[in-house]
């Protein structure tokens, strides 16, 4: 492979070997306090100059009422989506979890090609975090982009326990006036513990098991969009349409917008009311910058682009749910004018991008792997509506929901050059993520040629569909692969990507 090849998995691996050892001294155990991890890291450790974390998680169970229902929430620092992590390309992510909770916790890093017990997977990669106990995380940023974490423990992601994990990199490629994190979620006023026995018919079912029966947003092209959970609401940025997250830009600013889909279940249409936006980066890696004027984008995706505000005037950030007649909205305006949110649904006229055209995503630089031995997996992506179970290849991983829990590993070998075909025999749409490495998603399955395919760290399959990536086994661990809906993967939509020994 040549130095043009995919840079971040390989310098990756390369550092994050080159750092376990001293990773390994103080990090992904349980320790009772954070005093403790203080002083464990202490005088005798190597570089990390820097011992204390640079910044604390603490994870509380609270009282919130982002759509004017009180609901329990698992909020990091009582915020909701939890504060922003920044960094920049080259330092250390130096991070301590405090679980405040009653209950265990995790936190995964999501995109991050980190060292595998770093990754956040309750049995997978770490022991759960007790109530009581803290972890710290620490691992090199070699990468640079918009990421996010999330609890993969229990359902805690939908009671808000997520947030934005940003990496400045080193060399900006693009210049901007201001930069803005846009963070979407979606949001239930009840337990979502309770919203899989409603699927399956075992109790009563809710307004938010019914899915809307007309005028809900398409995929472009008017395909129709299946949803399971009908959602009383959406957030931006934490935020309601009754009270929407606002912007102040200059008219003539050219802004990066960082759009993080932060959802556990949803996929939105994002439009800025009058705007053609740029589309620069997919899953926190450079694509060659293409033009639309709305962008579509999955559970767990992240697109970036750039706007010129231009002109004076109040302009409403729309994301619509697909599948739902409901949307989030944000405002852009000028200082002289005030803000005011439309709460018109918007008509999404002109090109659709994103996940809309992948074809048009186009990676900057050769993304064609380094030889060696290619092995194939087929994997069908099942499911047995009635009865809400979702499958990969007819096999359920050990999850809160799953019927039985029997999913066999998927064996590679360090050096293996994995490929995936996917198939979609299902109704839905399925975000499909692989943990602790980037794929090269193929514009056209079956194209392996595909020299400029964009890197990515999640891929939605349409109902009906197949879709094909590769990677490089060249991070060893047990690495998690499943749908992040997360009512799918509760249902054991998972598989585990294991290295030999
Ligand atoms: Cu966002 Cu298993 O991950
Ligand atoms: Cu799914």
């Amino acid at each position: 492979m040549d130095s043009k090849g995919p840079r971040i998995s390989r310098r990756g691996v390369i550092v994050a070997g080159a750092a376990l050892p001293l990773a390994l001294s103080h990090a992904g155990r349980a320790l009772g306090d954070s005093q403790r991890v203080e002083s464990e890291a202490g005088p005798q450790s190597e570089p990390p100059a820097q011992t204390k974390p640079s910044a604390v998680l603490s994870i509380t169970d609270e009282t919130m009422a982002p759509l004017g229902v009180d609901t329990p929430v698992t909020v990091v620092n009582g915020q909701l989506p939890g504060p922003e992590l920044r960094f920049r390309e080259g330092e250390r992510f130096q991070v301590l979890v405090e679980n405040r909770l009653s209950e265990p916790t995790t936190v995964h890093w999501h995109g991050m090609i980190v060292p595998n017990y770093m990754d956040g997977v309750p049995e997978l990669t770490q022991y759960p975090i007790g109530p009581g106990q803290s972890v710290y995380y620490e691992y090199p940023l070699l990468q640079s982009g918009t990421y996010w974490y999330h609890s993969h423990y229990g359902l805690q992601e939908q009671t808000g326990l997520s947030g934005p994990l940003i990496i400045e990199a080193r060399n900006e490629p693009h210049s901007y006036d201001r930069e803005a994190v846009v963070f979407l979620s979606d949001w239930l006023n009840q337990s979502p513990y309770k919203m899989i026995p409603q699927f399956r018919g075992e109790i009563p079912e809710t307004a938010a098991a019914k899915p809307p029966t007309s005028g809900a947003y398409p995929f472009p092209g008017e395909k129709p969009f299946n949803i399971d959970v009908n959602y009383p609401g959406y957030l931006l940025n934490g935020k309601s349409e009754k009270d929407p997250w606002t912007l102040e830009a200059r008219k003539g600013e050219r802004i990066r917008f960082r759009l993080i889909n932060g959802s556990t279940a949803t996929f939105f249409r994002v439009a800025l009311e009058g705007h053609e936006l740029e589309l620069i980066a997919a899953d926190g890696q450079p694509v060659e910058p293409v033009r639309g004027q709305n962008i579509v984008i999955g559970t767990a995706e992240r697109y970036d682009f750039l706007v010129t505000l231009k002109e004076s005037g109040s302009f409403t950030l729309h994301a619509a749910a697909l599948g739902s007649t409901r949307q989030a909205v944000g405002v852009v305006h000028t200082r002289d004018v005030p803000a005011r949110a439309s709460r018109k649904s918007p008509d999404f006229n002109g090109r659709a991008i994103g996940s809309a055209d992948y074809a048009s995503l186009r990676s900057p630089y050769p993304t064609t792997l380094p030889k060696g031995s290619v092995k194939t997996f087929d994997i069908e992506l099942g499911g047995v509506m009635d009865k809400y179970l979702w499958s990969l290849n007819g096999q359920y991983y050990p999850e809160l929901f799953s019927p039985d829990g029997k999913a066999e590993p998927l064996w590679i070998e360090y050096g293996d050059r994995v490929r995936v075909r996917m198939t979609n025999s299902t109704m839905m749409y399925h975000p499909m993520h692989l943990h602790g490495h980037f794929f090269r998603l193929l514009r056209r399955p079956g194209d392996w040629d595909d020299t400029m395919a964009p890197m990515k760290d999640t891929a939605i399959v349409g109902p009906g569909e197949k879709v094909d990536f590769e990677f490089t086994a060249d991070n060893p661990g047990h690495w998690f692969f499943h749908c992040h809906n997360l009512y799918h993967l509760a249902s054991g939509m998972a598989r585990e990507f294991r290295y030999r020994a």
